[in-house]
């Protein structure tokens, strides 16, 4: 099964420069207990940004440009990826960023977004989708440093793909 995670601003704002653009720590915690022990998913301009290698998680990265990556698996190819996730029976996080939140979303069963309420400048953006094709489940809402953010999960209706 294939998930996705992001947070996300008011405008679905992810990131600028290639970075992130909030650093909450109770949802980079919420992330950790997400992914870990998981394979996560993502674009080699996410792998590039990440400041150290998320321990207890098996990269799997997709890219032209990058090669023999020392502990992950790199796939070059968007089909030959999904054909392969499709064959494992474990849930698969996709952590982004835009581009591959954007090829994988019409595949995800699962969206777990931090909902952050607050509008920032930003290069990329998370991919507009049919709220009404999925369940909404609100899990937490939590304020930090003034800033007010909710855990949401999205999980994809039966017969809606
Ligand atoms: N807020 C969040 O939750 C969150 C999460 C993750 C990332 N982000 C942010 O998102 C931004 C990065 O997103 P992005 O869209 O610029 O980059 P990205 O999706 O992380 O990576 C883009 C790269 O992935 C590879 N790629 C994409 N589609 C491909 C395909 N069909 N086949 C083969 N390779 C493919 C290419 O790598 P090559 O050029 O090497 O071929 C492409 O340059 C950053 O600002 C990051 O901080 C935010």
């Amino acid at each position: 099964m294939i998930s996705i995670i992001a947070a996300i601003g008011k405008n679905n704002e992810l990131g600028k420069d290639n970075n992130l653009i909030w650093h909450i720590k109770g949802d980079l915690v919420h992330f950790k207990e997400l992914t870990m022990y998981k394979k996560i998913v993502m674009g080699a301009s996410t792998y590039k940004s990440l400041p150290k290698k998320l321990a207890g998680r098996e990269y799997i990265i997709l890219s032209k440009s990058l090669k023999n990556i020392d502990d992950a698996e790199v796939y070059q190819d968007f089909d030959e990826l999904l054909t392969y996730l499709n064959t494992l029976d474990e849930e698969i996080m996709v952590i982004g960023g835009a581009s591959i939140y954007k090829l994988f979303l019409p595949y995800a069963e699962v969206l777990y977004l931090t909902e952050i309420e607050a509008e920032a400048e930003a290069d990329v953006y998370f991919p507009e989708f049919d709220q009404s094709k999925y369940t909404k489940t609100l899990s937490e809402e939590n304020v930090e440093d003034n800033i007010k953010y909710k855990f949401v999960t999205y999980v994809r209706l039966n017969n809606e793909r």
